[in-house]
């Protein structure tokens, strides 16, 4: 290769289709790589995202349709618990990938929830290290295994949206290497990615795209990563050091188009080559660890895709990894609903359901089935007045007042429509005809922004309040029972108005079949077996990271991850603080006993195993997990960490299963702040059904 050719290979083709650059392969995508002609080299695509496959469904001067399934987002994928329906999701998307003629996709997101507020906390999986690397592990396997690339992102103390560019995290390596990292490590050691993309922020002062520390010697030197790293697209600010570095490809390419003060990033690289500062020999580096990969894409072997993957199969597993990833938070004999009994449903998310986030990890299906076409469309007894006025209603103030404008993402900005529309007279004569109520709150947040501590973001309007307080108050009078159905993307507050209801089903956001999902909760055909990634604090104040997004408060510079390890129920479990709904939760329909827990060490192993039964009367799922509680000893530690779980199959009411978990002693292992180390005494194992719903316990001296 000339070094004209190197310097080429290692630099996205810019932003696709915007000022000259080229359009792209595929309409839609994220980026390419140059295509080298005489080298027999194609362009490679890459395109978004966790939830679905990003790319345009319209093209111009076409009259094809390009849809791809919008999934639930991974916050809900994690609720599962799941790996196996995680590697079906991955082929699923995997196989759009590959129909639609991409070759990377910008998935699987891994940071973590350090705080309810983070604007991309959908995009990710959990507040837990473990879980994550789990997740994304079996997503990855699943991804590749349709012969298409999959990229861990972003690497690494990425936790917030409030200036990602530019903020600088400090953290202390004992945090970074066991919540930050962790679940890069795990899931790159099992499932070997081919790419990985470095974040937007700066870490001890540096870009990570620019950090030799993070990109050579944790990622290379002491995991043995084998793909290559991309850059966000358009992060940090010197091309020849993020090359030096580590960071093999620069994307999208063409930072000069947004920042006049660069120079393109090929002349950056190429002037670094001539005055010495960069090697040539890591520039050669770089382009083999990019062709060494390219070799193995569709577009290299001149895959000729369909542009028509099997929409209704992906559908169908949208639908299922849905129905895994409700979480039934409270019920006292209110669902399911009882066969035939009418209900009224309440709150403009029935029909204006969120699928999932904006930004990058933004969908484009071909439809979203909403709440209640979903209820209507399954036949269930939802009030029709009621469901008319909505209709109605909803259609009127968005051709007036309400008008849906776009943002930045061409994603649909919709002002929040009036919730309280019912009077009380009105109440009671629906409560007197229905046997229940549901009522729907929705958020959503994306990309670019942090959410709000505010009235209608993590706390509800003063609207959704007394809509709740009204229907609650008009339905319990008559013995009849009020059910809460959120449509969220990352915890809200939920303590204060609880209480006003029998029942709260997390429906999250689950993806293009949202209503089929709620429909088939609600009447019991599914039973809900879904368990919380991620803490819901009882109050905001409790939330352990309280520097977030940093200082100063209103414009941050640099973040710093306080609490260190004490991230989610590490806090509230070791500092005793007690959450409203823990980590770990959730209900189900039927009731499960554990028994016969066995914890041994052959060898090196720790080796738990226990019977799960199912001791009502409907069929259902459980999730069970063992939490490690380590000996006391150099360090400090959190009173308990998830160390292992595992999701039993379908059992029918009597029936029951053997579950085995395997521990290697370094899974158990602490950063002591320079190395891993595994303390010697004797280790807790707690097996719980939820982070403090512990079923039994034992204990094993290492
Ligand atoms: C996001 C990435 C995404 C990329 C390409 C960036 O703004 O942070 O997650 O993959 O854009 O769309």
């Amino acid at each position: 290769m000339t070094l004209e050719e190197k310097i080429s290979l290692v630099v996205g083709v810019g932003m696709l289709d915007r000022k000259d650059n080229p359009k792209g392969r595929v309409s839609g995508a994220a980026g390419e790589t140059v295509e080298i002609e005489r080298l027999k080299i194609p362009a490679a695509s890459f395109a978004d995202g966790p939830a679905g496959l990003r790319i345009h469904h319209d093209r111009e001067g076409d009259t094809g349709k390009y849809h791809t399934t919008a999934f639930p987002v991974e916050t809900m994928l994690a609720s599962s618990w799941n790996r196996t329906m995680l590697r079906k999701v991955g082929e699923a998307m995997g196989r759009e990938v590959r129909e639609y003629g991409v070759d990377f996709l910008l998935a699987p997101a891994v940071n973590i929830h350090r705080n309810p507020l983070c604007g991309r906390n959908f995009e990710y999986y959990s507040e837990d290290p473990l879980l994550t690397a789990e997740m994304a592990a079996s997503f990855i396997e699943g991804v590749q295994s349709q012969g298409v690339g999959a990229c861990i992102k972003h690497f690494v103390a990425n936790e917030q949206e409030t200036n990602r560019m530019t903020v600088d995290t400090v953290v202390s390596e004992r945090a970074l290497r066991e919540i930050y990292l962790r679940p890069f490590e795990i899931a790159i050691r099992k499932a070997k990615p081919w790419t990985l993309m470095s974040s937007y922020n700066k870490l001890y002062g540096s870009y990570t795209s620019q950090s030799r520390w993070l990109l050579m010697e944790i990622l290379r030197e002491e995991w043995g990563f084998e793909g290559f790293v991309m850059t966000d697209w358009f992060a940090g600010d010197d091309a020849a050091k993020q090359i030096e570095a580590g960071n093999d490809l620069i994307m999208p390419g063409k930072s000069f188009q947004n920042s006049p003060q660069r120079k393109s990033e090929c002349e950056e690289i190429r002037l670094a080559i001539e005055s010495g500062d960069l090697d040539l020999d890591t520039l050669d580096e770089r382009v083999k660890a990019i062709l060494r990969i390219l070799v193995r894409t569709p577009a290299f072997s001149g895959y000729e895709y369909s542009n028509s993957p099997d929409l209704d199969v992906n559908a169908a597993i949208s639908y299922e990894a849905g129905c895994e990833g409700v979480v039934l938070l409270k019920n006292e004999s209110a669902l399911p609903l009882s066969a035939g009994a009418p209900f009224a449903v309440f709150g403009t998310g029935q029909i204006e359901t969120v699928r999932g986030g904006t930004g990058s990890g933004e969908t484009h299906p071909a439809y979203t089935v909403s709440l209640l076409e979903g209820m209507e469309e399954r036949g269930l007894a939802v009030d029709k007045e009621v469901a008319e006025f909505y209709r109605r209603k909803i259609e009127e103030l968005r051709s007036a007042d309400y008008s849906i404008s776009y943002g930045m993402w061409n994603e649909e900005i919709r002002p929040r429509l009036p919730e309280d529309l019912f009077d009380e007279a009105a109440l009671d004569e629906l409560s007197n005809r229905n046997e229940a109520a549901l009522v729907v709150i929705s958020r959503i947040s994306g990309e670019g922004r942090d959410r709000r501590l505010e009235k209608g973001d993590y706390y509800l309007t003063e609207d959704e309040s007394k809509l709740i307080a009204g229907v609650s108050k008009a339905f319990r009078k008559r013995g009849k029972r009020v059910i809460g159905i959120l449509n969220i993307g990352s915890p809200i507050e939920v303590e204060s108005w609880a209480g006003l209801f029998d029942g709260i089903l997390l429906l999250w956001q689950p993806g293009q079949e949202a209503g089929r999902i709620l429909a088939d909760v609600i009447c019991g055909s599914v039973n809900p077996s879904g368990k919380l990634p991620t803490t819901f604090p009882r109050t905001y104040e409790d939330v352990p990271s309280r520097s977030f997004p940093g200082e100063p408060a209103d414009n941050p510079s640099v973040v710093s991850y306080d609490e260190g390890i004490y991230v989610g129920y590490r806090y509230y479990e070791t500092f005793r603080v007690k959450p409203v709904f823990e980590f770990g939760f959730g209900l189900s329909y039927t009731d499960f006993e554990y028994s016969d827990t066995e914890i041994i060490l052959e060898g090196e192993e720790v080796i738990i195993s226990l019977i799960i039964k199912n001791t009502g009367s409907t069929a259902g799922k459980e999730v069970f997990q063992v939490y490690v509680k380590a000996p006391k000893g150099r360090i400090d530690k959190p009173r308990l960490e998830l160390r292992g779980f595992g999701k039993t199959d379908l059992l029918q009411p009597g029936e029951e299963e053997k579950l085995t978990v395997r521990l290697s002693k370094e899974e158990l292992a602490s950063f002591d702040g320079y190395r891993w180390i595994v303390e010697q005494g004797e280790y807790e194992f707690l097996i719980g059904a939820s982070s403090r719903d512990v079923r039994s316990t034992g204990k094993v001296r290492l």
